[in-house]
């Protein structure tokens, strides 16, 4: 079969490899539809290690075409979601609400639960194979196309539980730093959990643009504008919720910067260095700031909740994907993607 493989920072691109098979547990998907992610950007300029040889890709959407021994209640040909992080459904971190935090066979183990085209191999491909199946593999309602749920599988879920994990009440003042594909689903989800006000920051106008379609009240272009005296004015003092999606210091520390006391900070970045807290931005400690992170949730019930959202249309992300490719061309849609050109949002990838 054809696939992207990674072969070390700059080096990655479409190879004949062998197909998967499907093991006990496991199941093998045809990919009809994936994409490209952040996070794979970081993958392939060498700044987040996975080994030489993988394939890369977390965003699954396909058919099954093998299953593996003790998988029961799907069938071959059913057209399946699965989430970018496919926890085991076993473990403590399972079975305690941590699924992305699979210990793989006992404990904690962080982001342990991101496997594929992590620590094994991934979605942009013709053929995927499935870990913990019976776990992660998500039918998709007759109704809805793979272009409506692909997005579901990683920034919908991860932007959506932005907003969950920040505990927004309806009424909130949201804002959310940083308005690319993740920060666009945490706006979303500011919406849904029953926000007041939704200030998006970013600083490129197609981007703000999206925003505001996206469900943003008010859109902030930090290079123009005081971003902090702008939020203080908007929401009365300070947010009761800030979510952080972009995973730099700078964006942090305004995250924090812009609560009222008592507020909370809902992290979505990957960060990399060091992150400083200064002492100044929650108020030395005794402003009852609560600071959470998250990682993207998976596993078939998340995908199921996600989406029943889309068939109820009370989301719809399809306007995301922007652009088109097949397999075969994925280094161009890596470049456009990475470059951020022609105001792309997402990539459709077709094998
Ligand atoms: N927690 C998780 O589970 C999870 C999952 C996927 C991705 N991520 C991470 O989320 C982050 C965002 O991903 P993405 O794909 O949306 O990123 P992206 O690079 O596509 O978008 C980043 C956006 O930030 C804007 N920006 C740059 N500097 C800014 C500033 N100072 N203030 C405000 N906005 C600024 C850019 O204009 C751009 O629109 C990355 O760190 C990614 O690795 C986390
Ligand atoms: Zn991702
Ligand atoms: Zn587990």
């Amino acid at each position: 079969m054809k696939a992207n493989v990674f072969r070390g920072k700059n080096q990655f691109g479409i190879e004949e490899v062998e197909r998967p098979r499907a093991g006990p547990g496991e199941a093998v998907i045809r990919v009809t539809l994936t994409t490209i992610c952040g996070t794979d950007l970081h993958i392939v300029r060498g700044e987040y290690p996975v080994d030489p040889g993988r394939i890369i890709g977390h965003e699954p959407v396909g058919v099954i075409e093998e299953l593996g021994a003790g998988v029961t209640g799907y069938a071959v040909g059913d057209r399946v979601l699965v989430g970018a992080i496919t926890p085991c459904g076993q473990c403590h971190a399972c079975l305690s609400g941590h699924a992305a935090q699979c210990g793989h066979g006992a404990g904690y183990r962080a982001a342990g639960g991101w496997r594929l085209g992590n620590t094994i191999h991934g979605s942009q491909a013709e053929y995927l194979r499935i870990p913990y199946a019976q776990a992660n593999l998500s039918k998709i309602p007759p109704e809805l196309a793979d272009e409506d749920v692909v997005l579901l599988a990683d920034i919908a879920s991860t932007g959506i539980s932005g907003a969950e994990a920040g505990g927004v009440r309806i009424g909130d003042s949201v804002v959310v730093f940083a308005q690319g594909p993740i920060g666009l689903c945490a706006t979303v989800g500011a919406r849904l959990m029953g926000a007041a006000l939704v200030i998006g920051v970013d600083g490129d106008e197609t981007r703000l643009r999206f925003a505001r379609k996206m469900g943003a009240d008010v859109v902030i272009d930090y290079r123009q504008q005081d971003v902090l005296a702008e939020i203080k004015r908007l929401t009365g003092g300070g947010a009761d919720v800030a979510i952080e999606a972009l995973g730099i210091q700078e964006t942090f520390e305004n995250s924090l910067r812009s609560l009222r006391p008592g507020g909370t900070l809902s992290s979505l970045g990957v960060y990399s260095g060091k992150l400083e807290l200064p002492y100044d931005a929650f108020a030395a400690g005794l402003g009852d700031h609560r600071v959470v992170t998250t990682l993207c949730p998976g596993g078939k019930e998340r995908m199921r909740r996600l989406m029943e959202l889309v068939r109820s249309k009370r989301i719809d992300l399809r306007p995301m994907l922007t652009h088109s490719y097949s397999l075969k061309d994925i280094g161009e849609a890596y470049s456009l993607f990475g470059d951020r050109r022609e105001g792309v949002i997402k990539v459709a990838i077709r094998p």
